[in-house]
């Protein structure tokens, strides 16, 4: 089977990837630094035993990045089996990326929204599609006037919104795939995992932060609902699921709204169309 990890080089997307290529699955993960990719590679292929990994550079805030990252990715492979979204940030203040969005939005949800449609139609009969969201997604809400967080932005509301981003985005698509699909989407909840998130800012928030997580629970745990998705048969049938602790869990009233997730799947489409 080949998987697809985005960001392996650190937290649980590392556990995943660790995990994974240990059960012998060809492994492609995306990494945004070469120099940290290069050693995540032979730490993996060292403990791992396992030589069909590799790795490829891609910014996840650039749409161009992206663009061409999907475009060399169905050059060299014919087909994906599981896709793994999960790289993500959490940035306590606001900042644009190349396209002028905010941060969080773009890393968080439109690259997720952009790997999914562009990989989905190369996975075949039984492709799954997992999308790393967070118990957050509790306190997100959809603005769409207020999208790229110009008002009142904070860290912690920005985050939450792109952690209810990517369920919207996970039962639309599970919907749009229809009930007996050829590649299912998921969604699910790490746990609270010590990693290197949030790891990027400065201040007291960074510092409450850093207290918080000392609390949480060791990556290889926090991969252990992201990899029973990729690979166990119990889940092969399962579609528009969120789970944590590797059991089926409601999410949010508002993540099953499925007219604002309709809207909300446009207005994501609007935001990574190529400008004619
Ligand atoms: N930790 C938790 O308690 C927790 C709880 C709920 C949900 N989650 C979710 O779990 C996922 C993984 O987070 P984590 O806690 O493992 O964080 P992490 O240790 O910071 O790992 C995040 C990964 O994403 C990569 N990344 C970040 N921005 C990128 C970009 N622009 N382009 C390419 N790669 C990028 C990072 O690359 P670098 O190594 O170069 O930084 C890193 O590999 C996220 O979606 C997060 O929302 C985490």
């Amino acid at each position: 089977m080949r998987v697809l990890v985005t960001g392996a080089t650190s937290g649980i997307g590392r556990a995943v990837a660790f995990q994974l290529a240990a059960l012998g699955h060809e492994l492609v993960f995306t990494a945004r630094d070469g120099e940290k990719a290069r050693t995540t590679l032979g730490e993996l292929v060292r403990e791992t035993a396992n030589d069909r990994i590799s790795y490829h550079v891609v910014d996840l805030a650039s749409q161009r990045a992206i663009r061409m990252f999907l475009d060399d990715f169905k050059s060299r492979y014919e087909t994906l089996d599981v896709l793994v979204n999960n790289a993500g940030i959490l940035m306590f203040t606001r900042e644009l990326t190349v396209d002028g969005l905010e941060a969080t939005f773009a890393g968080n949800h439109l690259a997720y929204f952009m790997l999914g449609n562009g990989l989905v139609d190369m996975m075949p009969k039984g492709g799954r599609i997992i999308n790393v969201s967070s118990v957050a997604e509790q306190q997100g809400r959809i603005d769409f006037a207020n999208l790229q967080g110009e008002i009142g932005y904070t860290g912690m509301k920005s985050y939450a919104n792109s952690k209810l981003a990517n369920l919207l985005f996970t039962y639309e698509f599970a919907r749009r795939l229809g009930p007996d699909p050829r590649v299912t989407v998921n969604a699910l909840h790490p746990g609270g995992v010590r990693t290197a998130i949030g790891d990027n800012n400065r201040g007291v928030a960074a510092v409450i932060w850093k207290t918080i997580k000392s609390f949480f629970h060791g990556a290889e745990r926090g991969a252990e609902t992201p990899v029973y998705l990729a690979v166990s048969p119990d889940v092969a049938n399962v579609t528009g699921g969120y789970f944590a602790d590797r059991m089926m869990r409601r999410s949010s009233a508002r993540s099953h709204d499925a007219a604002l997730a309709a809207r909300f799947w446009e207005a994501s489409e609007a935001l990574v169309r190529v400008p004619a």
